[in-house]
């Protein structure tokens, strides 16, 4: 559309009677503070609202982002609209007569404007005309059904202006154009009409159907939909898209439920239009229905506008196709979700109904116990990916943990996200609270920032490949008490022998610390038959390498004190000794199997990610085990 140059008077009229709390309202809720209206801002996300606006100013104005302006800028800025488009529209809508500078652009904007006039206008007669149709004989079936099998009462039937088109091919098409000399070519652009293939003339769209008037925010007809009364296909007939109608930015009794939602401060969408009409005849005057289409954006975005803390319940069929367009529509919308821009909940009624099924059997009071009870989207996620599994089986827990890890990483609260990964944690350990640490700790790794979980683990070690046999600094000392100890008890009580060796082959365990590896060789190396003086043999080998004697000497003698309790203790010094090597080894092994495990892409390698996973996992398990066993601490070993 060319921009029309609106005569000055025209905008300032439009000025004039376009009240600006009026026009925002429909946008944000406002609250009255003193002399001001104050509502969340619309320009930007915030939690506690700085969007002012002044009635006696007829101005807004936003502290957080700067935003602000007159009544005509708002409705430009939170449409993305043209400024010709809104005046034109606000002087529809305040009925203000428009004037342009060129007389000759007068008369299109004119026409444009009556064109969406007269759409609304047929739609209006028509939806009349088909509730006029019910309640003559010929709608007697469609009134029965409402009646008997939906159990409406005639208020709730009045409310949503329910009707019924009668079976002829032509009724409404004669009314309109005939009766009502509305032209053939503005009915047909309402989506009512079509013209025929041959011969000329038009033909009804919606024929003996139930017919459901579809209305915009301000509560205008904008399209229907028809429900037969038969089992003819499709169930319901939809208003084709229109100038007026858009099916995915439209939700049904958005006008009736705007301002129950505004009340309570959340809105509960439902698939289908009858569970919409249920809910509101059982009380619960805070639902809109998404048409069945697949929830979008805009959608929720619409029906955000009326609640300040963003509260949606989705209520969609329980069956397995409405938990598909369920999961369909948070995957629309999980961006809103995850960075709290929306508090999604999702509530599925026992036994696959649908709301309106369940109404029918149930009170208003259980229902709105359901919604009570309905689980944070999250929640209702991890439901879903852990109902059919069992946890027990390694495969199973797999692909469980990967899912919900991928579900939980883009929590964008770090707070939440913690949460949920703790009580992740608890799901997946099946209750052994032993396992809790262990796997929000694996989850942590995966769900860990991008910045430190994307850099190559083998970078931050200069280059190294993650290696099994470096220890780690902080277990030497630990690892050297440890060894000594246990050499020590072999050079000294003959009678531990065996079980030392023993204890290491089993659990194939080999010292770690290269002065004590030295000394292990050597004395493998005595023959068992002169094995009863070990210890002077040891020293007389040591002659031959005068530098590794210094490390190791000491393990030769021992103090009276430490003679006296060595002997006491040596079998809970070797049981100790040996789970502190078991532990400095397997957690060296843990980690080098989680490192890999955490470079390997699962999508394209799963097989090795899995193998990986297992490894670490065994690690971490025996470490637990041997966490357990311990009976002395580490200053318990001399
Ligand atoms: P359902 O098939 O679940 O409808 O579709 P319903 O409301 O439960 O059906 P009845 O009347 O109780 O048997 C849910 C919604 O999907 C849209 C309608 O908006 C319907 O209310 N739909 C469904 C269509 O647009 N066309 C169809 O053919 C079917
Ligand atoms: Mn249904």
């Amino acid at each position: 559309m060319q921009i029309p140059r609106l005569h000055p008077d025209t905008i300032e009229e439009i000025r004039h009677r376009a009240d600006i709390v009026d026009i925002v309202s429909e946008y944000v809720v406002l609250r009255k503070r003193g002399k001001d209206f104050v509502g969340l801002c619309p320009f930007h996300d915030e939690k506690s609202p700085s969007f002012t606006v002044s009635q006696t100013k007829q101005m807004y104005h936003c502290f957080g982002c700067e935003a602000g302006g007159n009544a005509i800028k708002f409705v430009m800025e939170v449409g993305k609209r043209s400024f010709a488009d809104v005046v034109l529209e606000l002087a529809r809508r305040y009925q203000v007569p428009i004037q342009t500078l060129e007389p000759e652009q007068r008369q299109e904007l004119q026409r444009q404007l009556s064109l969406r006039e007269q759409l609304y206008e047929i739609l209006a007669t028509t939806a009349h005309f088909y509730q006029h149709v019910l309640k003559q004989s010929q709608g007697h079936k469609a009134l029965q059904y409402l009646q008997s099998d939906r159990q409406l009462t005639p208020a709730t039937i009045q409310q949503f202006g329910l009707g019924y088109a009668p079976t002829g091919w032509e009724t409404l098409s004669r009314y309109l154009v005939d009766n009502k000399n509305y032209p053939a070519s503005l009915v047909e652009q309402a989506g009512l009409i079509k013209p025929r293939k041959e011969g000329g003339g038009y033909y009804d769209v919606f024929r003996d159907r139930l017919m459901i008037p579809i209305r915009d925010v301000q509560g205008r007809v904008i399209g229907f939909g028809g429900r037969t009364l038969s089992d003819e296909q499709p169930k319901y007939l939809n208003s084709p898209e229109t100038e007026l109608f858009s099916k995915g930015k439209t939700l049904f009794a958005l006008d009736q439920a705007k301002s129950g939602i505004s009340q309570l401060d959340q809105a509960v969408v439902v698939e289908g239009y009858f569970d919409a009409i249920a809910l509101h005849a059982a009380g619960v005057n805070n639902a809109v229905a998404s048409l069945g289409t697949a929830l979008s954006v805009e959608q929720v975005k619409l029906v955000l506008r009326y609640t300040e803390s963003k509260q949606l319940v989705l209520n969609f069929d329980a069956d397995q196709a409405g938990t598909n367009a369920t999961t369909r529509a948070i995957a629309q919308i999980a961006n809103l979700a995850y960075n709290g821009e929306i508090q999604l909940k999702i509530l599925n009624i026992p036994d696959g109904k649908d709301a309106d099924e369940y109404l029918r059997q149930h009170t208003p009071a259980d229902y709105q116990q359901l919604l009570a009870n309905a689980p944070l989207w999250l929640n209702w996620q991890i439901q879903q990916i852990t109902k059919d599994c069992d946890l027990r089986e390694a495969t199973d827990f797999q692909q469980v943990t990967q899912q919900i890890v991928k579900l939980l990483k883009n929590i964008a609260n770090s707070d939440t996200r913690n949460y949920y990964i703790s009580h992740c944690a608890e799901i997946l350990s099946l209750g052994d609270t032993r396992l809790i640490p262990l796997r929000v700790e694996n989850l942590l790794t995966q769900i860990a920032p991008k910045a430190t979980y994307s850099q190559p683990i083998t970078q931050k070690r200069n280059g190294q490949k993650p290696s099994l046999t470096a220890v780690p600094t902080s277990d030497r000392g630990l690892l050297e008490r440890a060894e000594a100890l246990l050499l020590k008890i072999y050079l000294h009580c003959p009678q531990q022998r065996q079980d030392i060796l023993d204890t290491l082959e089993a659990r194939d365990l080999q010292f770690s610390l290269s002065h004590h590896r030295f000394l292990w060789q050597q004395i493998l190396e005595i023959p068992a038959t002169i094995a009863t003086n070990l210890v002077s043999h040891m020293q007389d080998r040591y002659l031959d390498f005068p530098e590794e004697v210094e490390l190791i000497s000491h393990l030769f003698h021992l103090s009276e004190k430490s003679q006296k309790d060595d002997m006491v203790r040596t079998p809970k010094g070797i049981k100790t000794a040996i789970a502190c090597m078991e532990r400095v080894l397997r957690e060296k092994r843990y980690r080098h199997f989680l490192e890999l495990w955490e470079q390997t892409d699962p999508d394209t390698q799963p097989e090795q990610w899995q193998s990986y996973y297992q490894a670490f996992y065994a690690e971490k398990l025996r470490l637990q085990e041997l966490e357990r066993e311990r009976q002395f601490t580490i200053t318990d070993l001399i």
